[in-house]
């Protein structure tokens, strides 16, 4: 029996909540489809950062490297100052862990209500792969004369061609086995690299060489876009119909996949992974701790459902991620009234109850 150790950071405000029923349904899907799962709870967050002065402790780096995968709920603390709990454990695990990709589904269920006019599940259904290392997350910069009327900050973005290769071959790769003709609901695989190469004329001049030589000699079957960020939201909102698989970097594709999720029904429902193909995988809602929700029972755990999801899949339990992706539909298609924390007609734990004994039955 295939056995998984799996590390879970519940994190902040409604990251626990929602995590708890992202485990329940887990543990449904292993009885029910024949894995084991072994959980080690990690209490990583604002609370601990505020009685102990610590983050993301490098010996946790170390533990985390010997999980299967890794289960996130929220970080984010109302009393802690922007920037530290995010660099500090969020963005420490990513690099540290190197998940180069940042996988962020962008997917219409039945019955949610969309804010795009006349688009359905059919027009809504596209994934963006988003580098998770590079760019203006690199950390280069700093400030000269700071706190005077001369101050200069710089916030450079940093790529490598290396960085940019891996990132596409997992990209290309990905449009090849899950685009719209793999999945039998279009005549071709199609990746778009969403950039800027009329003003970002370094990066993404770098970036479209790469797609373009990368395509051209390794995939000739998958059709290449090209799409400017300014365009690729424009185009998200008036023919989301027209995407398949997204490619680009980090700070793009951290703005438009806020965008894509909003269309997708928002942050109940988006969940993404932090992905290292040959390493330790962290999947995630994509949303915040929402901390004016927190221990109210009220947020929407679905997509921690998902992120979940996301992790089976990844972890080769493709007949159990499929399965839950079936309930995950029947729920929001047939059972909540709406996505929104508050307003689903069913509290955070009957939410998570109503999928597991759905994927148990
Ligand atoms: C995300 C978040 C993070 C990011 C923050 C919390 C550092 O917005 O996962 O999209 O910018 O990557
Ligand atoms: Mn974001």
């Amino acid at each position: 029996m295939a056995s998984y150790n799996i590390g879970v950071i519940g994190g902040d405000g409604t990251g626990p909540e929602v995590t708890a029923e992202a485990v329940k349904v887990l543990k449904a899907a292993a009885e029910k489809f024949g894995f084991s799962v072994n959980l080690t709870d990690y209490d990583l967050g604002g609370e601990r950062y505020m009685r102990t002065g610590e983050t993301l402790p490098d010996s946790v780096v170390e533990e985390l490297r010997g999980f299967d995968a890794i289960l996130l709920g929220a970080i984010g603390h109302p009393d802690v100052k922007p920037g530290i709990l995010e660099k500090g454990i969020l963005l420490k695990a990513r690099f540290a862990l190197d998940q180069y990709i940042n996988l962020r589904p962008v997917k219409l269920f039945p019955g949610v209500e969309c804010p795009l006019k006349g688009k359905g599940p059919e027009d809504i259904d596209y994934v963006v792969v988003r580098e998770n290392t590079g760019d203006l997350y690199s950390g280069a910069g700093g400030f000269t004369l700071k706190g005077t009327p001369d101050e200069v900050a710089i916030q450079t973005s940093v790529y490598t061609r290396f960085q940019v290769d891996r990132c596409l071959k997992y990209a290309f790769e990905y449009a090849g086995k899950h685009g719209k003709k793999a999945r039998g609901v279009g005549e071709e695989n199609t990746l778009a690299l969403c950039g800027k190469t009329n003003v970002l004329t370094f990066v993404y001049d770098l970036w479209e060489r790469a797609f373009h030589e990368m395509g051209e000699k390794e995939y000739p079957d998958i059709r290449r876009d090209y799409y400017h960020v300014d365009a690729t939201c424009m185009w998200m909102v008036k023919n989301p119909e027209w995407f398949d698989v997204i490619v680009t970097g980090n700070m793009f594709g951290d703005i438009i996949t806020d965008l894509g999720a909003m269309t997708q029904g928002g942050m109940g429902i988006a969940a993404g992974g932090n992905i290292n193909p040959e390493g330790v995988s962290m999947f995630e809602p994509i949303g915040g701790s929402a901390p004016k929700y927190t221990g109210k029972g009220v947020i929407n755990p679905l997509a921690a459902i998902c992120a979940m999801q996301m992790m089976l899949e990844t972890l080769g339990q493709g007949a159990a991620g499929a399965r839950i992706e079936e309930v995950v539909k029947i729920v929001t298609g047939t059972k909540l009234k709406s996505l929104a924390a508050g307003r689903m007609g069913y509290s955070t734990s009957e939410v998570g109850d109503m999928v597991a004994e759905m994927v148990a039955g």
